[in-house]
C-alpha cells in the first residue's frame, strides 16, 4: 500500500496516476482538501491537515495495516516568497508537522520526502551539484527543506532533491504555470520568462514515474538516502516556454525573454540564478542511460 501526504497537489496527482498505472497497490491519498482527488476504487481519500495533531493520528491509524506502507510526503508550505515573509508559519508546516508525523507513524516500508534544488543555493553553469556538495540555501525555504531532510533521513527515509517541475495540472481545481502560459498564448497575451534562471527542470509525469520506481526498489534493495531527481538538461523558463509554444503550435513570438537579475516585479525573495544538479547517482540506482523532460 502507498500513502501520499499532499495527494491533491500537482506532484501528488501525478504520483497517484503513476502508482495506479505501474503497481497493483492501493493508495491512501491524504490531503487538506480531498475534492478533486482521482476517483478510483484503489484510492482512499483521507482529509488531513498535517498541522492538526488529530488528523495526523487518524492518518497514522489508516497507515497501520498488516503491510508496511510506501510513503510519499509532499505536504509543504512552498511558495518561496510566502515562506520568506512568513517563516514561522512555514516552519509549523515544513518542520513541526513533519516531525510530528514521523513520530506518530509505524515504521514504513520506505518513505520519500520531496526536497528541492534550493538546498544547494547559487550555482554555476559549469557545475552540477552532487549529493555530496555543501548545502548553502539562499533563504528560509531552502533552509527549511534542508532541516526537513535531516529529520527524514534520521528516521531511515529518503530525500528526493527535485528541480523546477513543469507540466499540466491534473486537477480541475488548480492551474499550473504551464496551463497559464497556454491560456495566455491562446488569448494572444505575451508571457515574460526568465532566461537567466537555469535549472535541471523535469516534467511532473517523469518525476512521478521515477519516484515510484525508486519506492518499488527501496522495498527490496538499498536506495541512497539522498538523491537528485532531475534532468540531464539545463533549461531556463524561457526555454520551457518556447518548447511549450512549439508543442502546442502557439505563437513563439509571444514568449518574451527577461532577465531575473533585472526584474523586481515577478519574484521578491532571492533565488539562485543557475542551480543545476547531477543525476548520476539516480541513473545508477535505476539503471537509466538518460533522463530528459518529456516535452
Ligand atoms: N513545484 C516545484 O517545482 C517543486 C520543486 C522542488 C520541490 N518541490 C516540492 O514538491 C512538493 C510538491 O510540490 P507541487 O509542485 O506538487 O506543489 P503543490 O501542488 O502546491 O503541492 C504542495 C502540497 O502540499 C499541501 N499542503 C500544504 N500545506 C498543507 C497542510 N497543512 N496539510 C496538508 N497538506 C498541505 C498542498 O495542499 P493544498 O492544495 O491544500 O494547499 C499541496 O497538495 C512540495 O513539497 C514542494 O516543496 C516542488
Amino acid at each position: 500500500m502507498y500513502t501520499i501526504i499532499g495527494a491533491n497537489g500537482f506532484l501528488g496527482s501525478y504520483l497517484i496516476r503513476s502508482i495506479l498505472a505501474n503497481t497493483s497497490d492501493n493508495i491512501v491519498a491524504a490531503a487538506r482538501g480531498v475534492e478533486g482527488l482521482a476517483c478510483d476504487e484503489r484510492v482512499r481519500p483521507l482529509r488531513c491537515d498535517v498541522t492538526s495533531p488529530g488528523d495526523v493520528l487518524e492518518l497514522a491509524e489508516a497507515m497501520s495495516g498488516k503491510e508496511p506502507c510506501k510513503v510519499f510526503y509532499l505536504a509543504a508550505y512552498h511558495n518561496i516568497d510566502g515562506v520568506e515573509q512568513n517563516p514561522k508559519a512555514a516552519w509549523a508546516v515544513n518542520i513541526t508537522a513533519l516531525a510530528s508525523f514521523l513520530g506518530a507513524i509505524d515504521p514504513p516500508a520506505c518513505l520519500f520526502f520531496s526536497s528541492t534544488d534550493c538546498v544547494y543555493g547559487d550555482g554555476r553553469i559549469e557545475h552540477r551539484f552532487t549529493e555530496k556538495d555543501t548545502l548553502e540555501p539562499l533563504g528560509h525555504y531552502g533552509s527549511q527543506k534542508a532541516a526537513a531532510e535531516c529529520l527524514v533521513t534520521a528516521c531511515g527515509g529518503h530525500a528526493l532533491r527535485l528541480p523546477y517541475m513543469f507540466g499540466p495540472s491534473l486537477s480541475p481545481q488548480k492551474k499550473h504555470f504551464y496551463d497559464k502560459i497556454i491560456d495566455d498564448l491562446k488569448h494572444g497575451t505575451s508571457v515574460r520568462l526568465f532566461t537567466d534562471a537555469v535549472r535541471s527542470a523535469l516534467d511532473y509525469a517523469t518525476v512521478a514515474d521515477m519516484a515510484v520506481r525508486l519506492a518499488e526498489k527501496a522495498v527490496c534493495e538499498r536506495v541512497p538516502n539522498v538523491l537528485n531527481l532531475c534532468s540531464d538538461e539545463a533549461l531556463s523558463k524561457y526555454d520551457l516556454g518556447l518548447r511549450l509554444a512549439k508543442k502546442e503550435a502557439l505563437p513563439e513570438k509571444l514568449i518574451l525573454p527577461v532577465e531575473m537579475r533585472e526584474d523586481h516585479e515577478i519574484f521578491q525573495a532571492k533565488r539562485a540564478g543557475v542551480c543545476l544538479m547531477d543525476n548520476t547517482l539516480l541513473k545508477q540506482t535505476l539503471g537509466l542511460r538518460e533522463l530528459k523532460m518529456s516535452m
